[in-house]
């Protein structure tokens, strides 16, 4: 299944040797793309469009990274870019859709500028059935890479923009995690961090085992430089990246756990606020919930997905735990953890989902009092088991029930919601605020916090008084 990348003698390529060859690549796609420039006689620009999750998200920083090394301008309104890269998601239906729709839209861009370059990747390219359709039926395609051999950009856009055809590399899958190629992060005071990649758990409904591959662990050294490198280029805030961040270390020689990889993080000085995404509830140790309860730093919001409520789907879900289960671990979080805000993913309409195993899920709703969730509708994805189930829910049905549970949810969001009025806490600045005068930021909890301010606050943590909520989010008075 591995494939490692060889270089012309056939031999596998180790880590450090493909980080060099990628370098190589920057320098020569950089005189290629000046070659290119002088002809046009003006600066070429690139535009990085994702979609899907924080981890793509971090993926497209690499790629703009890489791109903004070979010499491209970045914009954000790729109508104007001569180079379009699409980092694709395909976890639901609605993701590759939306992916189609706009390369219709970017087909007609092209029979008006023969030079436009368009590049795919991200996880749908690692499903062969995508890779025919776009090949079949969009010739504006100019090249095409996935997930495993994201690092190789430099070679893969030196080849377009010298050879001038059609560039597809896909790998199966890799043992290689290649270090030290640039990045451009998005924000300067906050920035993913990926400490794992791929997924070894196989949940019966989700596609990303198969188009991330298996799971491997950055080494402890490499993840802790680069938080001490962001933390000197004045990041405050990080979110620690993986598809199960519970079970990081696993596939270590020297083996450490999420809750040491946390605690060595929180020692960093500069950084204030530390995050992470996704946990899945069967990895989750006592010792993680110890660690977040003594470390302030460590934010005060858990994302737990549970999925269903019904202990009967979440078997039939491969998800390894019970609602009992899940409720202890609530119970346990809470009560280390008081101030802590919860939130949750939830899928209705599951193969074979009777009323009373949504009931479950709605009970369950109320139950842990989510602050708020993320509500999804089922959809089968090729190759999974749930996908070939019997008892597929009639579309009718689902939505049904996907009304009543974003009802649910919002009950459940009400009730929590202006727990914290009155009181002064840490927002951390993000934004400009739309209204003008306004700047808007996050508590520890992750919950959004609109204040007097200006553009210079951004990235500021302020002691700001909550004084009015007004359900999701507050108004805060600077203190
Ligand atoms: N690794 C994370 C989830 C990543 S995918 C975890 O296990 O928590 C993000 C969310 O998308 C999942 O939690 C799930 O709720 C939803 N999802 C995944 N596959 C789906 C599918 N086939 N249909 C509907 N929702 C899905
Ligand atoms: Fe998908 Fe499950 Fe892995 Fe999350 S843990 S990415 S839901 S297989
Ligand atoms: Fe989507 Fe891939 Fe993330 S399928 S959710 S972008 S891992």
């Amino acid at each position: 299944m591995t494939e490692l990348k060889r270089n012309a003698d056939g031999r596998a390529l180790t880590e450090s040797e493909q980080e060099a060859r990628q370098k190589e690549y920057i320098e020569k796609a950089a005189r290629a793309l000046s070659v290119i420039e002088q002809a046009h006689g003006r600066a070429l620009k690139s535009s990085v469009v994702t979609f899907g999750c924080q981890m793509n998200a971090r993926d497209s920083e690499k790629l703009r990274g890489i791109l903004a090394a070979v010499g491209f301008e970045d914009t954000e309104d790729e109508l104007d870019a001569d180079f379009i890269l699409y980092n694709t998601c395909t976890v639901r239906e609605n993701a590759d859709q939306h992916v189609y729709g706009r390369l219709g839209r970017l087909t007609g861009l092209k029979k008006k500028r023969p030079d436009l370059l368009v590049g795919m990747c991200g996880c749908m390219m690692q499903e062969e059935h995508v890779v025919r359709k776009i090949r079949r039926s969009y010739p504006v395609v100019d090249l095409i890479f996935g997930t495993h051999n994201l690092f190789t950009f430099p070679e893969l856009l030196y080849r377009i923009l010298t050879e001038r055809k059609k560039v597809i590399e896909l790998w199966e899958g890799t043992d290689v995690i290649v270090e030290n190629l640039p990045v451009r992060r998005k924000n300067s005071f906050k920035s993913g961090v990926n400490i794992m990649f791929g997924c070894n758990n196989f949940c019966s409904y989700c596609i990303v085992p198969y188009v991330r591959g298996r799971e491997r662990s950055r080494k402890p050294d490499d993840i802790l430089s680069e938080i001490r490198q962001l933390s000197a280029d004045g990041v405050k805030e990080i979110m620690l990246l993986g598809q199960n961040v519970n079970s990081y270390g696993k596939t270590l020689e020297n083996k450490m756990s999420f809750a040491e990889l946390l605690e060595k993080a929180a020692e960093i000085p500069g950084i204030e606020r530390i995050r992470f995404m996704t946990s899945h509830p069967k990895d989750l140790s006592q010792d993680l919930i110890d660690v977040i309860a003594r470390t302030p730093k460590i934010c005060r919001h858990f994302h737990l997905p549970v999925q269903s409520g019904s202990t009967e789907i979440l078997r039939r879900m491969n998800r390894h735990y019970t609602r009992e289960d899940y409720m202890r671990l609530v119970d346990r979080i809470r009560s280390a953890v008081p101030d802590i805000s919860l939130t949750t993913d939830l899928i209705v309409g599951f193969p074979g989902e009777t009323e009373e195993n949504f009931l479950d899920t709605l009970s369950l709703v109320e139950e842990a009092g989510f602050d708020s969730a993320f509500t999804f509708i089922y959809s089968p994805r090729t190759g999974t088991p749930a996908a070939v189930m019997e008892n597929q829910i009639p579309e009718d049905v689902v939505h049904e029930r996907f009304n009543r549970l974003l009802a649910a949810v919002k009950e459940s969001g009400e009730k929590q919601s202006g727990r914290f009025t009155g009181r002064t806490m840490d927002v951390l600045v993000e934004e400009q605020n739309r209204e003008e005068g306004y700047v808007s930021g996050r508590l520890s909890q992750n919950i959004v916090v609109h204040l007097p301010g200006t553009k210079e606050d951004i990235g500021s943590i302020l002691p700001v008084r909550l004084v009015e909520c007004k359900g999701f989010y507050y108004f805060g008075e600077r203190v």
